[in-house]
């Protein structure tokens, strides 16, 4: 007689039936799955240090001290995505890891839960104007040379955004569009199966314009700040390196460059 393993409820992440399912080459060969942790980032960042296996995944149930860029806290209460993806990658290949992990988030949203999604510069998946997820790249750096890379990822999947006053006005999750939950070991599985191929790909440049051709911040006047500067134009393009240029009210140009850059618009 044969047993098959199957997820009795949709909120339920299953690292084994993700590996059972997944026929990646690269990333999701190996998952390590914790019920509850302080941050995928933190547990990606020693294993990386130790040389895992390039596609590494740590993957959460909950985080209880997630982050998000600019140091600022990430909720992440169970029924979300949160996970982090070891990369050994070659330099020329650094940037676009944030162009690859919006891509492949916008269309596992697209297939698993049909809802559309657009994406707002720098590193955003929105869903109606509000945030859905948010990508964090970190990596670390000798001379040339890439010694590691992660891409953490967080998804509002299977939780209300009304239980979190300080992100509900401008964030949302799929469960509060859809008005049902998601199966998030589907979610997951087709983000992973699309990340793998998006990272072997080779043609970067049809990366970069799928990228730019979502992106819903182009054409739009808007506020930037990066620390203290704060720029003001219309978003007109962006760069392959992910930098926004804007032209400002004078007709000169600015070129900000992805990193702790806060956008509001203000249109
Ligand atoms: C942002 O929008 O500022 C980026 C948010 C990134 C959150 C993810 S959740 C998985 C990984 N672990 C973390 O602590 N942060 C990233």
């Amino acid at each position: 007689m044969r047993y098959y393993l199957v997820a009795v409820t949709t909120n339920i992440l299953s690292a084994s039936l993700l590996a059972c399912n997944l026929k990646t080459r690269l990333i999701g060969r190996n998952i390590s799955y914790y019920p509850r942790l302080a941050s995928t980032m933190d547990v990606a960042r020693e294993k990386a240090r130790q040389k895992a296996a390039e596609g590494t995944v740590i993957l959460a149930g909950e985080q209880t001290g997630g982050r998000g860029r600019i140091k600022r806290p990430w909720i992440s209460p169970p029924g979300s995505v949160s996970l982090s993806v070891i990369l050994y990658p070659d330099p020329a290949r650094l940037n676009y890891l944030v162009m690859m992990a919006a891509l492949a988030v916008a269309r596992s949203i697209e297939q698993v839960a049909g809802l559309e999604t657009s994406l707002k510069w720098p590193n955003d998946v929105l869903i109606r104007g509000k945030k859905v997820c948010g990508i964090l790249i970190e990596s670390d750096l000798s001379g040339n040379a890439v010694s590691h890379a992660i891409i953490g990822i967080g998804i509002n999947v299977n939780f209300s955004v009304a239980r979190f006053p300080e992100i509900a006005g401008f964030a949302t999750t799929l469960a509060d569009e859809l008005g049902r939950e998601v199966p998030l070991n589907d979610l997951v599985g087709h983000l992973l199966a699309d990340l793998d191929r998006l990272y072997r790909w080779p043609e970067t440049e049809a990366i970069y314009r799928e990228w730019r051709e979502r992106l819903e911040t182009l054409g739009k006047w808007v506020t930037v700040t990066s620390g203290r500067a704060v720029f003001q134009g219309t978003a007109e393009s962006v760069t392959r390196d992910g930098s926004l240029l804007l032209r400002r009210e004078d007709g000169t140009l600015a070129q900000v460059i992805a990193g702790d850059v806060n956008l509001r618009d203000s249109s």
